[in-house]
């Protein structure tokens, strides 16, 4: 049971579209600051440990069936950040489809400024570019994947790399920045997907 989700409820916040079977563990986060719990939206049989937000000027979060997002995990969209099916993001990873921050200085404050007082901006540029991972990859802990990536159906991501480039379906990649260091073997490729 997650708590914080009924308390949002109760407080007639937005949270996210739930599919049949998807949970909320006790853990889990959702920041819906766009208002909207469409935008946030949760494939069957889904668990979702960590922390899903939707900046109040933009952003989509969608997470296909059978999917894991770990404790302390965070998914911050402003653009779109589109999860596929069997897809594991394990604890402590974060992804981001956006900046967060504006790079100037002058500019950064004043969104600080803004948060601080009266909450997120509604007008704001963060330099958005879409995620999207495909179906059957598997996010190892740890580690970042940044605005504008796509990682391919079935490709790993190792333990703490820094995602900046696209990754190939059935690669892995590892480090910072993420260098893919080999293809899965054909052994490992057997019965493609994990879908039975
Ligand atoms: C600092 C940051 C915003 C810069 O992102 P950016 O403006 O998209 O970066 P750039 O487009 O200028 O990237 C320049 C180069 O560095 C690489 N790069 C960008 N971020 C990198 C990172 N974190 N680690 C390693 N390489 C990185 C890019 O791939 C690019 O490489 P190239 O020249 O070979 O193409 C981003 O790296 C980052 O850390 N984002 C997360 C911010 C955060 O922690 N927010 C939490 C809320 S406070």
């Amino acid at each position: 049971m997650n708590l914080d989700y009924l308390i949002q409820r109760v407080l007639l916040r937005a949270t996210c579209h739930l599919s049949p079977g998807a949970r909320l563990s006790r853990t889990a986060r959702i920041r819906n600051i766009a208002g909207d719990s469409q935008k946030i939206r949760i494939g069957s049989d889904s668990i979702i440990q960590g922390e899903l937000t939707v900046f109040a000027h933009g952003g989509q979060i969608q997470i296909g069936d059978w999917c894991f997002v770990g404790e302390q995990a965070r998914v911050w969209s402003a653009s779109s950040i589109v999860i596929g099916n069997r897809v594991l993001i394990a604890h402590a990873v974060n992804i981001f489809d956006n900046l967060t921050h504006p790079i100037r200085a002058a500019d950064r404050h004043a969104q600080f400024r803004q948060i601080a007082k009266s909450g997120h901006p509604r007008s704001i540029s963060l330099g958005e570019q879409p995620v999207l991972i495909e179906d059957d990859a598997w996010i190892g802990a740890g580690a970042f994947v940044l605005r504008g990536v796509t990682v391919g159906t079935g490709a790993i991501v190792a333990a703490g790399a820094v995602v900046t480039k696209d990754i190939p379906a059935y690669s892995l990649a590892a480090g910072n920045p993420a260098k893919i260091v080999r293809d899965l073997t054909a052994d490992e490729l057997q019965s493609k997907t994990g879908n039975t």
